[in-house]
This record gives C-alpha cells, structure tokens and sequence, in this order.
C-alpha cells in the first residue's frame, strides 16, 4: 500500500484540524523607538518605523492594543549630547525612557511594558557595558544595569529586559528588583544574543553602534550553538522568566535547542536587519509581502518560541485578524 501523507492536506478543513503550530497577535511583542520629538523622524533602513515622540507612542500604543498586541518593547533614542561614558543618562528619573513607561502605564495600564536594560543607548562608546581601559568592565556594569532595572520597574514596566550580555546580570538585576519591592517585575533575558550584523538597522535608528572595536567579547560567537545552552542554564538559574534567542531566523535552530532543554518561554528576536530585508524585497515587487512575514513569524512558533519580537508586529497583527 502507497503511504499518502497528502490525505491530511486534502481540503482547508482537514488542514485546518491536523494544523500543528498557530500564530496570533498574542504572541507579538511591538519594538519601537521613543525619542523626546517634538515629532517623529523617519528610520531610513526600516520603512515603516519610526522615532516616535511620546503622544505618538501613546497612539501607537492604542493601536496595537487595537489589534490584539498586548505588549510593547521601548527603545530609547538619546541625544548625542546626553551620552557619555558612564551612560549616566540611563538612570536619570526624568529621561526619555521614563517619561514613556509612566505615560504608557498611566494611558493603558494593562499594556505589558518591556524595557531595554544595557547601556549603548546611553553611552557615548557605544557599547552594552561600562568601557574602562578599553575593555568592556563586566562586574562595574552589573550594578547600573541593576539601578536600571529597578528605575524602570519604579516607573511601571513589566518586564525588564537584558540585552548586554554581562555575566551575572540576571542575578543581579533579580536580587536588585526583589529588595526594592519589585518581586513580581519578569525577567526577559536576552539569553543567546550572538555578535550579529543584522543589528545595523537598529544602530542608526539609535545612532548606537560602537565607537570603536566590536561586541564580539560580550555576544555570542554566531558559529556556536551549545554554548547557548550553557547560556540558558545560568539565565534560568539566576532567576530568568524568560530567555530571548536574537536574531530570529538565521537562529531558529537555537530556539530550538533550548526548546528541549529548558521549560521556561523562549522569546524570538526578529531583528532590524531581518525587517529590513523583507521591506526591501517588498518594495521591489520581489516577494509577497503579507506571505512571507506572515511565514516567518509562524516559523518561529514551529522553532518552538512562545513570544515573538518584531517591528512588523502591528501590519502581522492587523493580517491575521483581516
Ligand atoms: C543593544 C541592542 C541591540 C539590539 C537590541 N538591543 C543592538 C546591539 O546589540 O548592538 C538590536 C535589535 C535589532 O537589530 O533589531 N543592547
């Protein structure tokens, strides 16, 4: 007898009941940019993105709660003279970031707000931790990414998010949320962020890529894959909710080894360079818009990631609802 798979994809019915993966807006976290303005500007690499001041953010946020996106991922854009070398802009009360969670949680208090904790946005080297000597200072920068943690906390956020890659951090920005009071602040590590170049896009939006050197001694090498596993251990014993892979599709098979090795929710990171290959194919004519972000997001799901960042979050959303 001829094995005939295909009898499972005979009509949209039986598609639809032996379908093993689904996407939702649920699962769709939103990244944008939040700069002082007046006004937004334009991200020349990410068409469709854009800074937005804060009464814009206010509106984007509406929006997305519209389509079913429940949760937001704030990058703030700091002017070139408020960076320094402390990246002191990152714990002042009043900065931009700030200002943007207490009037997200006070417009829609039940939006889950996530915040950026590294210090590149702030600093003038560029870099996710402190530089001294000219090498990246692991243990002088844990205490910043802590005070961090807790001011965003303070202001309302959510889910407090790593993306430096220092070792220990988790440890210490948990130990740090808990005696201030804020036990039930999650954790989003960026577990496996590897040295990618996909994140040019981002550094212009943000005008944050690095001074001098590279990150290559705090990223990931992109030629490993165990070594995120081990990652993924000392995330979740350090007291991680949840561990974020970055970039997204050129690491679906990461997600899918820490699939099988941990229990906690894996959140993927579709990252700028990745929106910004599929705008640009888009806008030549070259691919089907829709289709192919649309299948990208669901491949993630299929990897076996719970969450999934990107900045196409809002069109996806509205498409799958349509
Ligand atoms: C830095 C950070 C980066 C991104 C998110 N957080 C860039 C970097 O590590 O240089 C990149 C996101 C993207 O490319 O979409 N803390």
């Amino acid at each position: 007898m001829i094995q005939r798979p295909r009898r499972n994809r005979v009509s949209a019915g039986v598609r639809a009941l032996v379908r093993e993966h689904e996407l939702s807006p649920a699962h769709l976290v939103w990244p944008v940019f939040v700069h002082d303005g007046p006004g937004c500007t334009a991200i020349a690499a990410m068409p469709g993105c854009q800074r937005l001041d804060v009464p814009a953010l206010l509106d984007a946020a509406r929006e997305a709660l519209a389509a079913g996106i429940r949760a937001l991922a704030l990058f703030p854009v700091i002017p070139a003279a408020r960076k320094d070398p402390q990246g002191s802009a990152a714990l002042d009360p009043e900065g931009i970031l700030p200002r943007a969670i207490r009037s997200l949680k006070q417009a829609f208090p039940e939006l889950v707000v996530i915040t950026d904790v590294a210090l590149d946005p702030y600093s003038s080297d560029g870099h996710d931790g402190l530089v001294i000597e000219g090498r990246i200072a692991n243990d002088a920068t844990l205490p910043i990414l802590a005070q961090m943690a807790v001011l965003h906390a303070r202001c309302g956020a959510d889910v407090v998010a790593p993306s430096d890659m220092m070792d220990g951090r988790v440890a210490a920005i948990r130990q740090a949320l808990d005696s201030a009071g804020f036990s039930e602040t999650l954790i989003c590590s960026y577990t496996a962020k590897y040295a990618s170049s996909f994140y040019g896009p981002f550094r212009e939006a943000l005008d944050s890529a690095p001074r001098f050197g590279d990150k290559r001694s705090y990223q990931m090498d992109p030629a490993n894959a165990r070594e995120a596993e081990r990652e993924a251990a000392l995330d979740e014993a350090e007291g991680a909710d949840w561990l974020l892979v970055k970039p997204g599709l050129p690491y679906l098979d990461i997600i899918a080894r820490l699939r099988t090795h941990t229990c906690l929710p894996i959140a993927a990171y579709q990252v700028s360079g990745e929106y910004a290959m599929l705008k640009a194919a888009a806008r030549n004519g070259w691919i089907d818009e829709r289709a192919c972000l649309l299948e990208s997001l669901l491949a993630f799901r299929r990897a076996g990631a719970d969450i999934i960042f990107t900045y196409a979050a809002l069109e996806a959303a509205r498409w799958l609802r349509a």
